[in-house]
């Protein structure tokens, strides 16, 4: 299968594309860094095809898709995984961080999906999986604001296109949400972070896969995020917005 994974230089991507490649598929991997880029394609050879551009700017998004068409490229998987996020109180971060935090994670995700369900070279199978958040169950994320209402975006908005887009006789449509909980990346506070319920990206990438090719719409990595996605249904708003100021500013005071 050829997979257009956004975000493979580092973390949960990259763990991804090392997955797929393993799995004997085909990885057009995007990314900004194109050091890490070329590293990726001397290792994996014909397995990875480096796309290197920018996404939040949707000219390199269209550059992305001329490229697939005019190579008669088929891409049976979209992957939208770049995400970024900025730690602090709201205004004290500058409005043009917080601007690219929404141009990346809602921006970029829905063009990547607009311009993949319209692109014509797919067969009868056709799947997107957009990384969300465990944060999209919660109520709220203080410190970590506009972060977390993106990825509340990107739940409501996976949701609706699984409704939007059921399996037919003519196509094999599947679509998944998938929302990790603490993964052990150099995502922003996540760096050196050290817990027993951080998980491994290499883990979370193979259960993405699992749960993907089971048909499941929904993947949920490991047994203490679902409890505590569960466990979040019970906790009053307020003392659960309390707890994750905490966790917040506990990771804002070790950057
Ligand atoms: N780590 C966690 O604890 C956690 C928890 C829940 C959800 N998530 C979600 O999981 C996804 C992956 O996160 P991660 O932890 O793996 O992050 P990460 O380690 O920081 O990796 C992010 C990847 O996105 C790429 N990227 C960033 N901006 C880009 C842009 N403008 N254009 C193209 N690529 C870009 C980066 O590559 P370049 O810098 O080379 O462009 C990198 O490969 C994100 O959507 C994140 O919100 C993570």
């Amino acid at each position: 299968m050829n997979i257009l994974i956004t975000g493979v230089t580092k973390g949960i991507g990259l763990a991804l594309t090392k997955e797929f490649v393993r799995r004997g598929d085909r990885v057009f991997g995007v990314a900004r860094t194109l050091s890490r880029l070329k590293d990726l394609e001397k290792k994996y050879s014909q397995s990875f095809i480096p796309l290197n551009y920018d996404i939040s700017l949707e000219e390199n998004i269209d550059k992305i898709f001329k490229y697939l068409e005019e190579n008669s490229i088929k891409i049976d998987i979209l992957i939208n995984n770049a995400g970024i996020g900025a730690l602090g109180k709201f205004q004290d971060i500058s409005l043009a961080d917080n601007q690219r935090v929404i141009n990346l994670n809602i921006l970029s995700l829905v063009n990547m999906a607009h311009k993949f369900l319209n692109y014509k070279k797919y067969d009868k199978f056709t799947g997107i999986i957009n990384i969300s958040s465990t944060g999209a169950f919660q109520v709220g994320g203080p410190y970590f604001a506009t972060y977390y209402g993106t990825k509340s975006f990107v739940s409501s908005f996976t949701n609706s296109l699984i409704t939007e887009n059921p399996q037919t006789k003519e196509k094999d449509f599947r679509i998944m949400g998938v929302y990790p909980g603490p993964t052990s990346t150099e995502f922003v506070g996540m760096k050196d972070e050290k817990s027993f319920y951080i998980m491994d990206s290499q883990k979370v990438a193979s259960i993405i896969i699992d749960d993907f090719f089971k048909g499941k719409d929904i993947c949920i990595p490991g047994v203490f995020n679902k409890f505590l996605v569960i466990l979040g249904k019970f906790i009053p708003r307020k003392l659960e917005l309390k707890l994750l100021e905490k966790i917040q500013l506990k990771k804002i005071k070790k950057i």
